[in-house]
């Protein structure tokens, strides 16, 4: 029987999922992160940079994007695989920077992205896949099979 780990639900017709590459800039990738926080005014070689320093360590990250039939970025988000010494030399995921484009939320991008991410960490072997996030996003993470462990702190600079 596929465990929930393998099983992925579904995009809608005309979406398709992937790892974010360079070309994402012109297609709104940072667009679809406002919808999450202040993103500044990022140049096209800032970003190139920044997804090739990922690529040069593509044991610790890994993004993904969501697109829509126009080739536009509609859904992101970044799974960062730390290795521990405690559970024996163990890896742990960090979901990081989930948005959906506003226009197109309510349709499972956001549950169907956090499944692929989960996926991958458990491909990793990470014993758990753990994050941060505002209260009011509490539910939305428990129906993508997450639960609550744990307050969140922070200093902040
Ligand atoms: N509160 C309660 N339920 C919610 C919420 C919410 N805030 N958001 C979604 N849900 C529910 C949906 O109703 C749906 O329920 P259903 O299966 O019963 O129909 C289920 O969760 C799945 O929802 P999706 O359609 O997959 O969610 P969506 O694609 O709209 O993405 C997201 C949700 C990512 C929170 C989106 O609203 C967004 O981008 N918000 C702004 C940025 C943000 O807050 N990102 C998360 C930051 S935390 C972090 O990055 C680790």
């Amino acid at each position: 029987m596929p465990s929930f780990i393998d099983e992925l639900p579904p995009l809608p017709d005309g979406y398709h999922i992937r790892k974010i590459c360079s070309d994402d800039y012109g297609r709104g990738a940072l667009e679809v992160l406002k919808a999450l926080t202040t993103v500044g005014e990022i140049t096209n070689k800032e970003f190139e940079h920044t997804i090739e320093t990922w690529a040069r360590h593509p044991e610790i990250y890994h993004t993904l994007v969501i697109l829509d039939l126009s080739e536009t970025v509609v859904a992101i988000g970044s799974v960062i695989v730390e290795s521990k010494l405690i559970h024996h030399c163990g890896k742990v995921g960090h979901i990081e920077d989930i948005a959906v484009r506003p226009n197109q939320q309510g349709k499972k991008l956001g549950c169907t992205l956090i499944r692929h991410l989960i996926k991958i960490a458990g491909s990793l072997d990470c014993y758990k896949v753990i994050l941060d996030c505002d209260p009011a996003n509490e539910m939305f993470y428990a129906k993508c099979g997450l639960s609550k462990a744990g307050t969140e702190m922070q200093f902040r600079f």
